[in-house]
């Protein structure tokens, strides 16, 4: 044999080894090697970023891997674009130091930014935002706060069985991200914890969010200015504050919020079901092709809300909301409501909503006065078809 075969076929046999070693063809990369440590106490910042940009630079597919233990990080940012494709698996458990300061002056805790074809598989992370929150509600100067997973400009990414704990705001961000898919994500705060949302998406195209547990003190999910073909199933949500649209409206030039599908989840003691929100300011925002369907109330504050005149601590007085919102359908939603306003629909004198669909809706009142459940309607124009209880104000 030639030389020139005899080297190839040891390249043959070597590729060979390393397919055994890794079954996916992939190459590996443990963040163990290096330099980080599974104690939960030192600090495995500087080596999550070394493993990082050896992963990224792989020009096969890399596994990022994080074994298990517990890791203590820092804000880190993972920037792309990587050489192919990558995969972080996380068997063991991230950590923020016990002060808050640590990550909450970033806005984010671990950051992807302009990453495209990631996948986050497993894992949890515990943001321990109960110092921040408590920070926040004693009126000090608190840092802006951070959220706990943020992807900037990241397309084709998966997000698969990650548990997320105590963020100190958002649990999970997706700004300006195509083609999003997150799947069995189970998050967690407290009821109270303020401004923790579960999921956060804005400015951003084709994003999944299915069979996920989410608890949390502010809403389970929200989509916010420039979410379009947002496709939301099998959530429990609860307790929180729902599945919101919005707020939106807040800036006069924002975009809009287009074909989102939010179906077969179940609201458990949440402070409203499913939710439109807007701002009571000029804006040239919008909401259209929205569609709720398949879905249970228990024992939930407004079932079914939408509310444009939001203004908190009245800082818009005399203002009508701008933001136009058009085609959205309720249908078979049933449960209880733990107040009396089941169907709610607080419209902009100035931008009345418009085909606003109210099919098979059953939702009672958990009262032991057996008070019927209420509609209101304000400036909101529709129709309505099958039973619709309480009766529809359309
Ligand atoms: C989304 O990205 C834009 C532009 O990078 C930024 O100004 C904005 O604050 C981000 N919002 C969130 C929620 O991350
Ligand atoms: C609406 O969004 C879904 C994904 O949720 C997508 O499959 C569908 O093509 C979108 N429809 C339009 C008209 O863009």
């Amino acid at each position: 044999m030639s030389k020139f075969f005899k080297t190839v076929s040891w390249i043959y046999f070597l590729a060979f080894i390393e397919l055994l070693l890794s079954p996916s063809g992939a190459s590996a990369y443990s963040v163990v090697r290096f330099g980080a440590k599974g104690d939960g106490r030192s600090d495995s910042t500087s080596a999550f970023i070394r493993a990082w940009m050896q992963a990224c630079s792989s020009v096969r597919p890399a596994i990022l891997s994080v074994p298990r233990g517990t890791f203590l990080i820092r804000s880190v940012t993972f920037t792309g674009p990587c050489r192919s494709r990558i995969q972080f698996a996380i068997h063991g458990i991230l950590v923020a130091p016990d002060n808050y300061y640590a990550i909450g002056n970033l806005g984010y805790w671990i950051q992807f930014h302009k990453v495209s074809r990631l996948s986050i598989i497993g894992g949890t992370i515990d943001a321990k935002g109960a110092g921040f929150w408590s920070c926040r509600s004693s009126g000090q100067s608190c840092p802006q706060g951070a959220r706990s997973i943020s992807l900037q400009w990241c397309n084709n990414v998966l997000v698969r069985g990650l548990t997320s704990y105590n963020s100190q705001i958002m649990h999970i961000s997706i700004n300006r991200s195509n083609n999003v898919k997150i799947q069995n994500v189970k998050i967690n705060a407290p009821s109270g914890s303020p401004n923790t949302d579960g999921i956060h998406v804005e400015y951003s195209m084709g994003v999944t969010i299915t069979d996920s547990t989410i608890k949390t003190g502010d809403d389970c999910i929200s989509l916010g200015q420039g979410s379009m073909n947002v496709w939301v199933e099998q959530i429990g949500c609860g307790p929180g504050h729902g599945i919101s649209i919005g707020s939106l409206g807040n800036s006069f030039n924002e975009g809009g919020v287009q074909n989102v599908t939010v179906t077969n989840s179940v609201f458990t003691k949440t402070q409203n079901g499913v939710r439109l929100k807007s701002w009571a300011k000029p804006s040239g925002g919008y909401a259209r092709n929205i569609v709720f369907r398949n879905l249970i109330m228990r024992n939930v504050g407004n079932p079914i809300i939408i509310d444009q005149k939001y203004c908190p601590n009245n800082i818009c007085p005399h203002q009508n909301s701008g933001v136009r919102i058009s085609q959205v359908t309720f249908t078979n939603i049933k449960g209880t409501s733990s107040t009396q306003a089941a169907l709610t629909f607080r419209c902009s004198s100035s931008n009345p909503c418009s085909g606003i669909r109210l099919q098979d809706i059953k939702l009672t009142y958990i009262d032991r006065l057996r008070r019927p459940t209420l509609a209101y309607c304000e400036n909101a124009r529709g129709s309505n078809s099958g039973t619709v209880f309480p009766r529809s104000c359309l």
